[in-house]
């Protein structure tokens, strides 16, 4: 697996593994359990957030595995509704507490906030500055919403929803002029006529629509991508999509099918 790298104008780089592990809809022993196989499997990068009431959860899964804690890169996400100065220091004191750990790698507001982006960003910057977490982001923004965040704070990850048959959204190409990672979310949530491309091209690769759309997605300059699965056997399915290529051709056509 690759990692996409984020080099944000004046903050640390972020080495993000290209596929991580989504858990929104996992709970308790389910989620717990996941986490731990995940992990076993050989992801490295977990998506949780306040929102999803699992962290506990996610982080029981981390220590069950067995796996290095300083191998996994750890992101949360603070709702839009707790985004002011005392809300920020609140939640992610809980997060982490929840979570068992001493930081987060990657802390993301959730979405935008009627909070002043000032203040959120602020707040988040004392997160770093106290070593609760390590590389700021943010979720369902738009380029011109990012313009205002990095204004404020290095930007080293935006996370939105993009999958095959959805045309790629401004903030994808910020990403890339602005060197952060972008990932990918909802990536298996394919509607419509693309889904029988993805069931073509498959049968060329012996391999799953699902495997193809992520695939599809991994191959686009700084994007990575965080399928869930509650099925052992699909998270092992989804996490073999680094031995096959899709050719430029077979890119274009799952680009050109709405
Ligand atoms: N920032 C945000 O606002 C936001 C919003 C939504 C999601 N997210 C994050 O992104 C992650 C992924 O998005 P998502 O959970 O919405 O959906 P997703 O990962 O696109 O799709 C999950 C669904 O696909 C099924 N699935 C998984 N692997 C499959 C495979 N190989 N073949 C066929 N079906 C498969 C799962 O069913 P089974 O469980 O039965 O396998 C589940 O129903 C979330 O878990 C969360 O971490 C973030």
């Amino acid at each position: 697996m690759h990692d996409v790298i984020a080099t944000p104008p004046e903050g640390p780089q972020l080495r993000l593994p290209a596929l991580g592990f989504g858990t929104w809809q996992l709970h308790d022993e389910e989620c717990r359990e996941a986490v731990r196989h995940a992990l076993e499997l050989g992801y490295r990068h977990l998506d949780t957030a306040r929102m999803y009431r699992n962290e506990t959860a996610v982080g029981a899964g981390l220590r069950d595995s067995g796996v290095d804690r300083d191998e996994v890169v750890v992101v949360t996400k603070v709702r839009p509704g707790d985004a002011d100065r005392d809300g920020v220091a609140r939640e992610v004191a809980a997060s982490l507490r929840e979570l068992d750990l001493d930081h987060v790698d990657l802390l993301l507001l959730h979405a935008p906030s009627p909070v002043p982006l000032e203040e959120t960003m602020a707040a988040f910057a004392a997160e770093r500055d106290a070593g609760r977490v390590t590389h700021l982001g943010v979720s369902n923004f738009s380029a011109e919403q990012l313009d205002r965040a990095a204004a404020e704070v290095p930007i080293g990850c935006v996370q939105n929803e993009y999958q095959p048959g959805r045309a790629p959204d401004d903030a994808l190409a910020w990403c890339r002029e602005h060197g952060a990672a972008y990932v990918a979310y909802s990536p298996l949530d394919v509607r419509g006529p693309v889904a029988e491309v993805l069931t073509e091209i498959g049968r060329a690769h012996e391999r799953t629509w699902a495997q193809v759309a992520l695939r599809w997605l991994l191959q686009q300059e700084q994007v990575a991508t965080i399928p869930r699965s509650s099925n052992a056997q699909r998270r092992a399915q989804n996490l073999e999509v680094f031995d096959f290529t899709l050719t430029d051709e077979e890119m274009r056509r799952i680009e050109e099918t709405a």
